[in-house]
């Protein structure tokens, strides 16, 4: 999957803003068979990116090239030989069920909609995708309150492979389970990537969840990729002052600072003004008078190692003379 310049603006919730501008000019590659990790406080456009990939949103701007189509700009019926291939597991597994349901027909209901199999077929199926995620044929009797947290996102997943897909968008899908069952899930994500190749979006706020799963990482804030980088480069030797703070917080083993959440509204008319200048320039300890009048390109030594910062790694090139002479 090739992304270019992708956009996506909503009507803002927000009074005194016309738009919020949740995804904003991001470009980045998918490879067959990775897992990429998208990273980022609260509000930065994670989910709507990922829901965007999976042309659950329509882009206001830009490409999302998938099997010689744009499912930026595909209509209904373009769409739909790829819907399968494309497919997302959400944070709260309980919420994915129908309540009413037992598990086998929750899982028969796609299996059956993209004319998998049917009739006895259907129910082997189901015992099949089950015991591949850890669970047995038994669950697919069972009712979803019946299940604990980690077992329903086991079904999730098992759901999901059912349908063949190529790529999934997994929105926070370890984050409401305890941290025991989270190396459980993380494990069977990784097993499945590993055995069936799919490609993995892996959305998650925790830093040290995405350094166990992912191949490679994308930073985002308010609604743009500031860094992107093999897992082991964004670790080793970040270079946005936003990936730092991140990784200093993480190995401090802060709980996320809740000032960093992207709670304002993006707006082209509010107080601040995101779209001229970085859009880090107000948190940003190192910026240089550039940042206020430049937007950075996500650039770097190569496509795959890039970062939007006029001032990597954050050196202190000029410090203003007062600073200097309080030192
Ligand atoms: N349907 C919508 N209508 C209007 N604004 C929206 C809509 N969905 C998301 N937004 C806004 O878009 C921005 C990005 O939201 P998004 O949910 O993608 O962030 P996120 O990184 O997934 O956050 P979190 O970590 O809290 O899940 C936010 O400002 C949010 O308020
Ligand atoms: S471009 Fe400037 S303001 Fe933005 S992160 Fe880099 S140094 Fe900070
Ligand atoms: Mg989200």
């Amino acid at each position: 999957m090739r992304v270019e310049n992708l956009t996506l603006e909503f009507p803002s919730r927000s009074r005194g803003a016309s738009i919020v501008r949740a995804i904003d000019d991001v470009s980045i590659d998918i490879a067959e068979g990775e897992i990429i990790g998208l990273v980022g406080e609260s509000g930065s456009g994670k989910t709507t990116l990922g829901k965007t990939l999976l042309g659950m949103y329509s882009a206001s701007a830009g490409h999302i090239w998938y099997e010689g189509i744009d499912l930026a700009t595909a209509d209904a019926r373009s769409l739909k030989p790829h819907r399968r291939d494309l497919q997302m597991v959400f944070q709260d597994p309980l919420s994915s069920f129908n309540p009413r349901f037992r598990i086998g027909d929750s899982m028969a209901v796609p299996l059956r909609l993209h004319h998998i199999c049917r009739g006895k077929a259907l129910e082997a199926e189901v015992g099949r995708l089950l015991e591949r995620v850890g669970l047995s044929a038994d669950h697919a009797r069972r009712f979803p309150h019946e299940l604990s947290g980690g077992q329903l996102q086991r079904v999730a997943i098992a759901r999901v492979l059912g349908i063949g897909p190529k790529l999934i968008v997994a929105d926070e899908a370890v984050s409401k389970l305890d941290v025991s069952i989270r190396a459980q899930i993380l494990n069977l994500l990784k097993a499945i990537n590993r055995d069936i190749g799919v490609s993995l979006v892996f959305i998650t706020h925790d830093l040290s969840v995405a350094r166990f799963l992912c191949n490679r990482i994308a930073v985002m804030y308010f609604g743009r990729i500031v860094e992107l980088g093999s897992t082991e480069s964004i670790f080793s030797d970040a270079m946005h002052p936003y990936t730092r703070r991140l990784l200093e917080a993480r190995r401090a083993n802060q709980p996320h600072d809740p000032a960093d959440d992207v709670t304002g509204p993006v707006t082209a008319s509010g107080s601040v003004d995101r779209f001229a200048g970085c859009n880090y320039r107000d948190r940003c300890s190192v910026r240089i008078s550039r940042c206020d009048r430049e937007r950075p390109g996500l650039e770097g030594p190569s496509n795959e190692r890039r970062f939007a910062c006029f001032n990597p790694r954050g050196h202190q090139e000029d410090p203003a003379p007062a600073l200097a002479m309080a030192r």
